[in-house]
């Protein structure tokens, strides 16, 4: 599939190996069109499902899908344990396994691989990069007020909290360089929920990567439920405020002692 860049007709060869993760926790319906739209977009990438034991037999489609693709693999976990333990078993498994680029992507919809071409353009350039909901050109389908007020209301919380230069530092549409992953400190990350997203996209800025965000239309799921729960909003706030905290520290002590909060200095 071409894309007006003409990124997907050069191929992403000098990146090297393409892995795109995708964590399912029920999602029966959703697993086999995402898997065949992955690969259609993107011959040459790889897929890795992560799935946490789903009651529904996600982990069992995805074995079938396996065997009939050599570039399909499943990452079969014990239990639910979240997004963010899921994809850091993923990244594990990619790193272990040699891959030069690793792709998070949600099984159900919302992220269109058909716009993945786009984000591994823009990496050739980045050493992380987040498909973005909020900047020019980005959209968001279907959602119900109360989910955009909660997305659109986390994000500026985040930049608040934070200082940090992004528009949409919450979305789950990214790609990595290996190195990037390398570079940030994978075993301190403790988030398990949606935090995870901001946890990462703050580290990699913190130790100096380039980040960039990439226009993306997110379109709302048709099948199947999401996992967002109440408790996954009160951990992100949670979070997000303390490291908040530390950071408005850390501009404080450079007001005494000459050192910026920003980037490498703090
Ligand atoms: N293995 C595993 N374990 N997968 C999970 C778990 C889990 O505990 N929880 C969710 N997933 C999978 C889902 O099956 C889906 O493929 C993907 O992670 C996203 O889950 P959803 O429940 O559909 O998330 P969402 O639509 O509410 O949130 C999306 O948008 C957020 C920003 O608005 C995700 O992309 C989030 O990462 C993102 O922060
Ligand atoms: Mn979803």
């Amino acid at each position: 599939m071409s894309t007006p860049d003409g990124s997907a007709e050069q191929g992403f060869g000098e990146l090297g190996r393409i892995l795109v993760i995708i964590p399912t926790y029920n999602e029966a319906e959703n697993i086999e069109p995402i898997v065949a739209r992955v690969r259609d977009a993107v011959p040459e990438a790889h897929v890795l499902i992560a799935d946490d034991n789903s009651p529904d037999g996600t982990g069992d489609l995805a074995d079938k899908l396996a065997a009939n693709d050599d570039n399909v693999q499943v990452l079969h976990r014990l239990g639910k344990e979240g997004l963010g333990a899921a994809y850091i078993a993923g990244f594990r498994w990619g790193l272990d396994n040699g891959y030069g680029v690793l792709v998070e992507h949600d099984a159900d919809g919302s992220h269109q691989p058909e716009q993945l071409p786009r984000l591994l353009g823009a990496l050739r350039d980045a050493d992380l990069v987040l498909g973005s909901r909020y900047v020019k050109g980005g959209e968001v389908q279907n959602w119900p007020k109360s989910r955009e007020i909660l997305s659109r209301g986390g994000n500026i919380y985040t930049r608040l909290a934070l200082g940090i230069p992004l528009q949409d530092a919450t979305g789950g549409y990214r790609a990595f360089r290996r190195e990037t992953l390398e570079g940030i400190g994978l075993d301190e990350v403790a988030s398990a929920g949606y935090c995870f997203q901001v946890d990462l996209a703050l580290r990699a800025i913190k130790a100096g990567f380039k980040v960039v965000e990439v226009p993306i239309t997110f379109v709302e799921r048709e099948r199947g439920q999401s996992k967002m729960s109440q408790s996954i909003v009160i951990e992100a706030m949670v979070r997000v405020g303390r490291w908040g905290l530390a950071y408005r520290a850390a501009q404080v002590r450079g007001l005494f002692t000459g050192k910026t909060a920003a980037n490498k200095g703090g």
